[in-house]
């Protein structure tokens, strides 16, 4: 890694300007091409994926983050809160799509961006964050597992890459409020 200090950021965005779109799908695409993180196997092009970006500003149940490296955007990952109409599952949320594209990578920047989805979903009243990555993705394993994220199950037919069928892990790792009880709590007890 470079010595150079670099100006490191992540936030949340409602909108995107021209400049930032580009970067983002630059990022993207380079994520895909060197192995997903996106769900996407295959390249998409500025046109898709710009597309995708301002179809996820609009989703009221989808937040986006970004990561930034010397103000160019270089990564991002999406927040995704349960349904309306799901009451029973209200405490929960997902956390999809995170990445950081290949050049930007080492800096701690993953880290700061799931850390800062962690802290909007408690803020949100969420006190449950899902996720599941491919198998494969060893890298994101690592970084979530380093994270505090508990392995829960292995679905063995998650996804399907290149022909080839994929285990997929899930996990899940509890948020705490700012007030009220700690989730633990809320866990149910053993009789
Ligand atoms: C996983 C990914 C987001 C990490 O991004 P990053 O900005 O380089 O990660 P960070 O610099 O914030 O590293 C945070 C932690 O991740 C883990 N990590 C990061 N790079 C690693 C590597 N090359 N080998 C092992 N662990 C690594 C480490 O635990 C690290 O903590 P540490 O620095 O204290 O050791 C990035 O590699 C990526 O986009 N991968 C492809 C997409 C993907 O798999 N996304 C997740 C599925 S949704």
């Amino acid at each position: 890694m470079s010595q150079v200090a670099h100006e490191l950021s992540v936030e949340r965005v409602v909108a995107l300007s021209d400049a930032d779109l580009e970067d983002l799908c630059e990022a993207t695409d380079a994520a895909i091409i060197e192995g997903g993180g996106f769900g996407w196997v295959a390249p998409q092009g500025r046109m898709a994926l710009a597309r995708h970006f301002r179809g996820v500003l609009l989703v009221p149940e989808r937040e986006l983050f970004v990561a930034r490296l010397d103000g160019h955007l270089v990564g991002s990952a999406q927040l995704v809160r349960p349904a309306r109409n799901n009451e029973a599952l209200a405490w929960a949320a997902q956390l999809t799509h995170a990445y950081i594209a290949p050049y930007a990578r080492g800096y701690g920047l993953a880290r700061m961006m799931v850390n800062r989805v962690e802290e909007r979903a408690a803020a949100l009243g969420h006190r449950v964050l899902n996720l599941d990555v491919r198998e494969t993705q060893r890298t994101a394993i690592e970084l979530f597992e380093r994270l505090g994220y508990i392995r829960w199950g292995t679905h063995p037919a998650y996804a399907r890459v290149e022909g080839r069928t994929v285990a997929g892990h899930h996990y899940y790792k509890t948020l705490e409020p700012v007030r009220g009880r700690p989730t633990e709590a809320l866990f149910p007890q053993d009789p």
